[in-house]
């Protein structure tokens, strides 16, 4: 797990390779003079107990007896030949010190590189996920939640990147120490040290069972409170029903159910819990006395001093620590790992829709065709479009209307290559459109719908969205085409003026101006308007129309309307019904057919009196 984590991260990290090197070279030094600095004990003991120069004679041989050797260092000796306490003391003070001081210094630098190699990475790390987002198509993100997809570029990177650098530092860092101790006791007793281990790898053991145990028995737990909450939302959210039929003591007692299981689940964990520490505790205290007697034994039997006996206890005691972290480590690589599958997954996901190689030419000569197109959603089975004929021929105004869920938005979805066709496929300039590479085929077509997105940057930016180096003058012409000039001066700052979603609020007509205005200025050779004029206000949509007019001189178009008397002039009316081109063309000639659709949505909407706009 560990490895593969480390394997898929590792393009990530090359640019701070060597940043990682030297923050692991002095991890390796702060974690050795660290626990090298707790020798210290042994001349510390000596002296207090007036050990002194009593060095075990011929007894003590090879590591003993040179860690014998060092501890004597320290020991100052007085002209008569007895112990300088002082000067001994202020010897040992002075390694403690220095010791402490180097190890805080190689922390703080291998931490520091760390951090920054940390930082880096999750810059990289996050770069190349939204890099990849940005190229995979529409259904990817309409299949998921935008909060899921915000998750992985902020929690999960965190969460990858904190757990790598913390397991690359404990894996390092750590066997230093146990390194250490465990060459300290093994050289002042080899059998002691040997029941210790047995000891620590029982109890080590014992931890893990307990842990595992309680693990499911959490999961478990969580359920029974996500039983608890669903009754209490039924009850909550369908309390008229509840009251109604008179079913709340019925609904108390399947609460009282739930609650009922929580509170014996939480007993049972608590059962479970509360035994670790103490087993754990008596454990180790037989396996220190075990070690006591048997060290006691040495010493009284002359093999051992009393400050070596201390520091195997002491060093004993500091071993314990590098084991569990590094057993822990296991619990957090857990969760690092399941972000970094959510992150792979991103970056192994294939954009269903790809781009051809053809450049597209501007120069828009033989008709768009859809060749029996259909299309439906992933999630869906029945076609959205369904094996639908149409033409669209140059420099027409195509209007295309039927009810809701027709499937409007989606044939003009698939046109820009927002989705590929299920079967068929769409012709332009004589090649099908998967045949074009996306910038110069999506240069072709300028798209106003009614949830215009605004950014956060001024106004004339926002026009200016994808055409970046168009002038002020261009801009500001394109707005009084859009019928968005005179408006836009009347803000705070004019073409300044923040928009977005910490800017100004724009109605839905000067949001949709504003969008004519963007569109105008990309000044593509086809236009679709999907949805242009809906919910707007009389005088509003009168602007917009107006704006729309301007637009549509000399090009393609498709105008998809729900308001039939907004595109009584186009060329032709396609009537779309269940993915399906049901009538085709001029107003007159549809509304002469008089059991057709167009008739009868015009009748409708004529008597409803939503026909209050004169046409423009
Ligand atoms: N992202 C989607 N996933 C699944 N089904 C969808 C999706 N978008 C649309 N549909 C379904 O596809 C069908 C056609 O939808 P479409 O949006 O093209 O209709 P429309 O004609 O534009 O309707 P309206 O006039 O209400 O905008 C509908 O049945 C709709 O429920
Ligand atoms: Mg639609």
């Amino acid at each position: 797990m560990l490895f593969r984590l480390y394997r898929r991260l590792l393009p990530f990290a090359k640019p701070y390779r060597g940043k990682m090197v030297v923050s692991s070279i002095f991890n390796i030094l702060s974690n050795f003079v660290g626990s090298v600095n707790m020798l210290a004990l042994l001349p510390i003991v000596a002296i207090v107990i007036g050990e002194s120069n009593t060095s075990l004679g011929g007894s003590v041989k090879g590591g003993a007896a040179w860690l014998q050797k060092f501890s004597n260092l320290f020991i100052v000796h007085g002209a008569s030949g007895a112990i300088d306490q002082t000067g001994s003391l202020f010897r040992i003070a002075i390694f403690v010190l220095g010791t402490y001081l180097l190890k805080n210094i190689f922390q703080y630098a291998s931490g520091y590189m760390m951090a920054v190699v940390e930082s880096g990475m999750s810059r990289s790390l996050r770069d190349a996920v939204f890099e990849k987002l940005s190229t995979l198509s529409l259904d990817y993100y309409y299949d998921r939640k935008s909060g899921q997809l915000l998750s992985r570029l902020t929690n999960d990177v965190n969460s990858v990147n904190s757990t790598l650098s913390s397991s690359i530092m404990t894996l390092i860092g750590q066997p230093v120490q146990f390194a250490v101790f465990l060459t300290g006791m093994i050289i002042i007793n080899v059998k002691m040290t040997i029941i210790s281990l047995f000891i620590a790898a029982l109890s080590l053991y014992l931890v893990r069972l307990f842990r595992t145990t309680i693990k499911t028995m959490a999961h478990r737990l969580q359920h029974l409170q996500g039983d608890i909450l669903s009754v209490a939302q039924e009850m909550i959210s369908g309390v008229k029903v509840v009251k109604s039929f008179g079913m709340e003591r019925y609904e108390v007692r399947r609460f009282k159910t739930e609650t009922e299981k929580h509170y014996n689940g939480t007993r049972r964990i608590a059962r479970v819990r509360l035994l670790t520490s103490p087993l754990n505790e008596m454990l180790a205290v037989l396996g220190f006395i075990g070690i006591l007697w048997f060290g006691g034994g040495e010493v009284f039997a002359g093999h051992m001093t009393g400050a070596f006996l201390i520091y195997f206890l002491v060093a004993l005691i500091q071993l314990m620590q590098p084991v569990r972290n590094i057993s822990d480590l296991n619990t957090r690589l857990y969760e690092g790992s399941a972000a970094a599958e959510n992150l792979f997954a991103i970056l192994d996901a294939e954009p269903s829709v790809k781009p051809g190689v053809e450049k597209a030419s501007r120069i828009i000569e033989q008709p768009i065709v859809f060749d029996d197109v259909s299309f439906h959603y992933q999630s869906v089975t029945e076609n959205a479009v369904d094996h639908l004929d149409l033409e669209i021929y140059p420099n027409e105004v195509l209007a295309l209307v039927g009810p809701s869920g027709a499937g409007k938005t989606t044939l003009v979805d698939l046109l820009v290559r927002f989705y590929d066709p299920t079967s068929g496929r769409i012709m332009l300039g004589g090649r099908d459109i998967r045949d074009y590479e996306f910038e110069s085929l999506r240069a072709l077509f300028g798209i106003v719908t009614q949830d215009t997105l605004l950014f956060h940057d001024t106004i004339l930016n926002n026009i200016a969205y994808g055409n970046r180096d168009a002038s002020t003058q261009m801009i500001f012409e394109a707005a009084k085409a859009a019928n968005a000039h005179n408006f836009i001066l009347q803000m705070p700052d004019g073409y300044d003026t923040l928009a977005g979603d910490r800017g100004v609020r724009l109605s839905g007509g000067q949001r949709q101006r504003i969008a004519i205005a963007r569109a105008l200025l990309k000044d593509p050779p086809i236009l679709i308007f999907d949805e242009a004029t809906s919910a707007l206000d009389t005088e509003s949509e009168m602007l917009v129309q107006e704006a729309i007019q301007n637009l549509l001189h000399h090009r393609t178009a498709v105008v998809i309307a729900h308001r039939l008397s907004t595109i009584q002039q186009a060329d032709r009316i396609a009537v779309m019904d269940k993915g399906r081109i049901v009538e085709m063309g001029s107003h007159n000639e549809l509304l002469s057919q008089k059991d057709g659709l167009y008739h009868r949505l015009y009748t409708i909407q004529s008597r409803a009196g939503t026909e209050s706009v004169a046409t423009i």
